[in-house]
């Protein structure tokens, strides 16, 4: 409560906009409220548009924030981990809740944990996942209700992030744990470890006879580390740890991202019947009820609309670090300060730096003046020289989205499949409109759909759906 009424006294007392220094390196107090705000987004793309690539902004705890989209900075920030690691509060509160998983870890002990974890999320593994994938997607209802109804009573409005969300945690929950998650996760991870460490220690076929044949993130995980030299072993603890980090990371992006996919699907009808007749022509010419890794891959328009909503709306808008020494920071673009221009800035220990995959992936002088556009029909055509220019230290499509580096998004292919394999289905059986109820993006760790006017603080995204007629059965 004390917290509670002090923040809002420091709210009170804030001028919202009292703008110091030059445009270059601006220094925005009393900003707060619309930094966190859950309108944010258009703040940030506001002050990114006026005062550029580097700006000080006052932070979450009234601290002291680069909020940084320049490209190359971010390529140092990114590519140097002993300098600039997850903030204390990210750490610490990550250990409370997980373990010491990948988010909970720091240096040498988080680079041995991904060492372990990176080639079980190598593409060859997840595209042994596709039929799982395919599976839990067109049994869950209560879309697979409406799909498989003998009488169809015309279009109907459904909760698509509802419906999103439990299919991303029983995809994690089977194609990464190796199991179906009915219970609470701390009980269930701990009781799913158990059974799967003593059906290792009686022996691989026993193993194999698993949910998804063993071949879950978690089962090879297991297997490798049991073969693993005994310096690169992780312990029991770290193996647990990791399974409710991934059920957190996997669950909410995901399913945030294909709300954000369908919504947009359904306010531009035309891409939305382009995309459908790519999936069908994919369909008549594999003859497969089930579009393979290969053939969810191939296809253009898919791709393309994946990676420019991925691009113009990423789910997590910035992550943050700390700078653990005095350092300082190239930036690909010389900077007006009160001493002149600059082409390197200094940084002292301590300073909290903000990434912004937001700024960097809309950035007009890398995609053009249409940056801020949703156009998937870019990805069609070359890029800009200019993109290939930033160098956008990013591991997906030169943008941030699934961030680059060591602290880099470790299940950017698993998601990539699950949006594509759950957009195949969707989009081949149904056509998508928008409900009556106006949706607004709130921004936060995520930004996240809600209906306008609504105190209910879930997500929702409801959305009329109907049939498609004569699609391929699937
Ligand atoms: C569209 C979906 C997704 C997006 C946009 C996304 C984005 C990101 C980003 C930006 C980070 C860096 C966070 C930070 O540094 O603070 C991250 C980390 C991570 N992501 Fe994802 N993610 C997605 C889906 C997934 C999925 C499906 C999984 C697992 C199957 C996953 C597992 C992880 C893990 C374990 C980390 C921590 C990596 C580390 O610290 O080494 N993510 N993700």
């Amino acid at each position: 409560m004390l917290l509670f009424s002090f923040l809002r006294r420091r709210l009170k007392q804030m001028p919202l906009w009292k703008i110091h220094g030059p445009p270059a390196v601006s220094f925005l107090t009393g900003n707060h409220a619309q930094m966190y705000h859950v309108g944010a987004a258009q703040f940030h793309e506001h002050i990114m548009k006026i005062y550029g690539r580097v700006i000080r902004v006052t932070g979450f705890l009234w601290d002291t924030v680069l909020l940084i989209s320049d490209p190359k900075a971010c390529a140092t920030i990114l590519g140097d981990q002993e300098m600039f690691e997850e903030t204390d509060w990210f750490i610490e509160s990550s250990l409370a809740v997980f373990g010491p998983g990948l988010f909970g870890t720091l240096g040498a002990h988080h680079r041995k944990q991904r060492k372990q974890l990176n080639p079980v999320f190598s593409v060859k593994q997840v595209r042994c996942m596709t039929p799982l994938f395919h599976n839990i997607t067109s049994q869950a209802r209560p879309l697979s209700d409406i799909l498989h109804a003998k009488a169809i009573a015309g279009p109907q409005e459904v909760d698509m992030i509802d419906w999103f969300g439990r299919v991303a945690l029983e995809l994690i929950a089977q194609g990464g744990l190796g199991h179906t998650l009915a219970d609470t996760m701390h009980r269930h991870t701990r009781a799913v470890f158990d059974e799967k460490k003593a059906r290792l220690e009686r022996g691989d076929d026993v193993f194999k006879q698993q949910l998804n044949e063993g071949k879950d993130i978690i089962s090879v995980l297991m297997q490798k580390n049991s073969g693993a030299e005994e310096e690169d072993r992780l312990p029991d603890e770290e193996i647990l740890a990791q399974m409710s980090s991934l059920v957190f990371a996997a669950t909410d992006t995901t399913s945030t991202a294909l709300s954000r996919i369908l919504y947009l699907l359904a306010q531009h009808p035309d891409v939305q019947e382009t995309l459908r007749a790519e999936i069908n022509d994919a369909h008549v010419r594999t003859g497969e009820p089930e579009l393979g890794f290969d053939a969810l891959f191939e296809l253009p328009y898919l791709e393309a609309v994946c990676r420019e909503t991925l691009r113009v709306f990423p789910p997590p808008s910035y992550v943050s670090r700390v700078a653990r020494a005095d350092t300082s920071l190239p930036l690909s673009r010389p900077i007006d300060t009160d001493g002149g221009a600059v082409s390197s800035l200094y940084v002292p220990r301590g300073t909290t730096v903000g990434i912004s995959i937001l700024g960097v992936n809309r950035d007009p002088s890398i995609w053009g003046a249409d940056a801020a556009e949703w156009k998937p029909a870019r990805w069609l055509a070359p890029l800009p020289d200019s993109v290939a220019a930033a160098r956008v230290p990013g591991l997906y499509a030169n943008t941030l989205t699934f961030l680059g580096g060591g602290r880099s998004c470790i299940g950017f292919k698993f998601a990539q499949l699950e949006m594509k394999v759950v957009l195949s289905r969707l989009i081949s059986a149904f056509r998508f409109s928008p409900s009556e109820r106006e949706i607004v993006w709130r921004f936060g760790g995520l930004t996240t759909p809600s209906v306008k006017g609504s105190t209910v603080m879930a997500p929702q995204l409801p959305m009329i759906l109907e049939r498609v007629k004569g699609w391929p059965r699937l």
